[in-house]
């Protein structure tokens, strides 16, 4: 009792930012933490593992404005699991476009929920460029907000925090655009490919 439990949402948890994003936090937090991975399979468990903190850090991507299936899946079972202690929710959303505000949406999600289901809401932090900032020079940037989180959830000063890349529109999507098509190059997939419905080729 007393720790934080954080868990990845990301439906590539294993492979993704918000695994960069939750390795951040663990490093600032002064409570005791631990990270599991949301699965199709471990809700049961995950949710048994949550009567026994104080709080839990959802990290997870934005997907289509919203939170990613393996998340909503994931409070389906949680609002189903009659737990008797109820922790209080923080969140750290990443999203790919440049404004955190993208995250406003899933943001809201996560607090309906917890008003819904009576759990204390914590602290949130938006990232923009999430898909980027950790690679780049601005990881500073990141790392500091996530600093700021762990900081408020410890303290119980909950709040709502944002940061993204300081960098014009222009110039992020010129760069984004160039990072995109190498990289689809490098797997033999073209900009006609990228830009169709297709999913596979
Ligand atoms: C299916 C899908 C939908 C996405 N939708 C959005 C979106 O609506 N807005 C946005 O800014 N980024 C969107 N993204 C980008 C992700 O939020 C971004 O790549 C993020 O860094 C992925 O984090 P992860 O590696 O933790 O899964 C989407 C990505 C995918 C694959």
């Amino acid at each position: 009792m007393g720790g934080i439990i954080i868990l990845n949402g990301s439906p590539r948890a294993p492979r993704s930012n918000s695994k960069g994003y939750a390795q951040l936090f663990a490093r600032y937090s002064a409570l005791p933490t631990s990270y599991f991975e949301i699965t199709g399979s471990n809700h049961p468990q995950l949710c048994a593992g949550l009567e026994d903190c104080k709080h839990v850090l959802l990290v997870f991507p934005l997907y289509a404005d919203g939170i990613p299936v393996t998340l909503l899946n994931f409070l389906k079972s949680l609002e189903q699991s009659s737990l008797k202690n109820r922790p209080v929710i923080s969140a750290l959303i990443n999203c790919g476009f440049l404004e955190p505000h993208q995250c406003d949406v899933a943001a809201d999600m996560i607090r309906l929920f917890c008003a819904q289901n009576g759990y204390p809401a914590g602290s949130i932090l938006k990232i923009g460029s999430g898909e980027a900032i950790l690679e780049s020079p601005f990881r500073f940037l990141a790392a500091g907000s996530v600093k700021k989180l762990a900081r408020s959830i410890a303290r119980e000063e909950y709040g709502a925090f944002q940061t993204t890349m300081p960098l014009s529109k222009g110039m992020f999507l010129s760069a984004s655009t160039k990072y995109w098509l190498s990289l689809g190059r490098k797997n033999g997939v073209t900009q006609q490919q990228m830009q169709s419905m297709e999913i596979e080729p």
